[in-house]
């Protein structure tokens, strides 16, 4: 069955720009589906760190993308049947995520599950490449970023309120590696879509941000564009 008619919002943009919190809460108030695709390099990152799988070893990570038992659940998100939510924030898991994602074949690997997200009414998707590779012809393309130290100070506050030890200078230098790294890879680089919306929320908060979207959408609806 063709999915094209479903209507998709993606929402892109670098690490700790809010793109998770916003995009949660946009696909709520429409009552859409939500993707998560970092969730998934997560899992991936996760999976082979547990199987010490060797990094260099493309093909045996990809495998392990081929083969991830996923689920999602609200805000939970499974491995197999163990709820691997807490396990897949953890830096040593981002930063692993964001190497392993710079691999074509495992880029490749992940694909189709993506696509298999796109169900009646709709979905908001999450990521780095959803509007320039994975949706390319969702009706409604959004970047979101914010200044590296605007990230940063978001990232403190959310690991100091979980309880962990942070510290802002680490946190910087960590985001700005992870940007270049996201941003200069080969495959899929981070980068706004073609007719994206760019959103910087530097100086905003997260519910101007959902508005924002909220508008941009009601917007295509009333020109009978979605
Ligand atoms: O959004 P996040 O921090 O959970 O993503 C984890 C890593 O996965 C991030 O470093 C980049 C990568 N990623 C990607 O390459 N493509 C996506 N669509 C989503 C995430």
């Amino acid at each position: 069955m063709t999915t094209v008619h479903i209507p998709v919002i993606t929402i892109d943009g670098p690490t700790a720009s809010g793109k998770g919190t916003v995009s949660h809460l946009v696909a709520q108030r429409l009552g859409f589906h939500y993707l998560d695709s970092g969730a998934l390099y997560r899992l991936t990152a996760l999976s082979a760190l547990r199987k010490g799988v060797d990094l260099g070893d493309e093909h045996a990570l990809a495998k392990l993308a081929r083969d991830l038992q996923c689920s999602f659940s609200g805000e939970d998100v499974f491995l197999a049947h163990e709820n691997v939510s807490a396990a897949i924030r953890a830096e040593e898991v981002g930063n692993t995520a964001s190497k392993i994602a710079a691999l074509s074949t495992v880029r490749q690997a992940l694909y189709r599950l993506q696509l298999d997200f796109r169900k009646a009414p709709g979905l908001v998707a999450d990521g780095r490449d959803m509007g320039t590779v994975i949706f390319p012809h969702a009706p409604l393309k959004v970047f979101l970023t914010a200044s590296v130290e605007a990230r940063a100070e978001r990232r403190y506050k959310q690991l100091i309120g979980k309880g962990f030890s942070a510290n802002m200078s680490d946190l910087l230098k960590d985001l700005k590696e992870r940007d270049e790294r996201d941003a200069n890879r080969t495959v899929a680089p981070l980068k706004p879509a073609e007719g994206a919306y760019v959103l910087d929320t530097s100086a905003m908060g997260v519910d101007e941000a959902v508005e924002r979207v909220l508008g941009w959408y009601a917007a295509l609806k009333k020109q009978h564009a979605v």
